[in-house]
């Protein structure tokens, strides 16, 4: 089966993962692809009568279009804005990788493209024994990693981009999305960024509030399309 997802992880937790996979699926499906979205872990959700419902999975089945059901999207859901590991502890859940792969799998059938949104940071844990570096590599998907420009990301993002490495799941490139408004120097941190991470952000983005519920990103999702379809999954 050839390729066609993504998984977007991001230096840490609110650093622009969400707004990078949700610009994607609407450029995607701005390229008449047919677009699915995952969010296979989430923790911070409300009730609802059709049950419980995380933003950043609302948030991407908008952007999308697609109309599969909800728990094809976000098959592990749980309120509380905790680590997923504590948060399904507490549930009596055990996330399971293969499950996310089985959801995953039933999507490819079905669409061109899948853009899947990891929750926190490459190594947020999920169970007492995996992270969500162990559900990129069970999709068997390329990584584009999403850089909070704040302090402190230098640092990190050089350590997610090996971590990405180091579990053996390959490295699409990084996008830097400005969070802070405040931070100093940020030109000369996007310099850095691109000199640590030994290649340019496929996209920066400014800081800016209002433009991120159109955001589209038509050149990054060309390149990954190229990308993806010469990407082979082994099943
Ligand atoms: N380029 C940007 N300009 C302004 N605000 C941004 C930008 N990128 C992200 N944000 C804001 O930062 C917060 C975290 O972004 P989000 O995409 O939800 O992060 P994550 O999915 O990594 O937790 C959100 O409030 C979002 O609107
Ligand atoms: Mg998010």
């Amino acid at each position: 089966m050839s390729g066609r997802g993504i998984f977007i992880t991001g230096t840490d937790t609110e650093v622009g993962k969400t707004v990078v996979a949700c610009a994607l699926a609407r450029s995607f499906r701005a390229q008449r692809f047919a677009v699915g979205v995952m969010k296979p872990v989430a923790s911070g959700a409300h009730q609802t009568p059709q049950g419980l419902r995380n933003a950043d999975a609302l948030a991407l089945i908008e952007a999308s279009g697609t109309e599969r059901p909800y728990g094809d999207v976000n098959p592990y859901c749980f309120e509380p804005a905790i680590s997923p590991h504590i948060a399904a502890k507490e549930a009596g859940i055990e996330i399971d990788c293969n499950i996310i792969r089985h959801h995953y799998d039933a999507l490819a059938l079905e669409t061109d493209r899948i853009v899947v949104e990891g929750a926190g940071g490459w190594f947020a844990p999920i169970n007492d024994h995996q992270t969500m570096a162990d559900v990129a590599w069970a999709l068997s998907v390329p990584a584009l990693m999403v850089v909070g420009v704040r302090l402190g990301c230098l640092s990190h993002a050089q350590l997610t981009r090996l971590a990405i490495e180091a579990h053996g799941v390959s490295f699409a490139g990084w996008i830097g999305s400005c969070v802070d408004p405040g931070m100093e120097r940020a030109a000369e941190n996007l310099a850095t960024l691109e000199k640590v991470l030994g290649q340019p952000a496929l996209a920066l983005l400014p800081y800016a509030p209002q433009a991120l519920a159109t955001l589209v990103l038509p050149q990054v999702a060309e390149r990954l399309s190229r990308t993806l379809t010469g990407h082979t999954i082994s099943v």
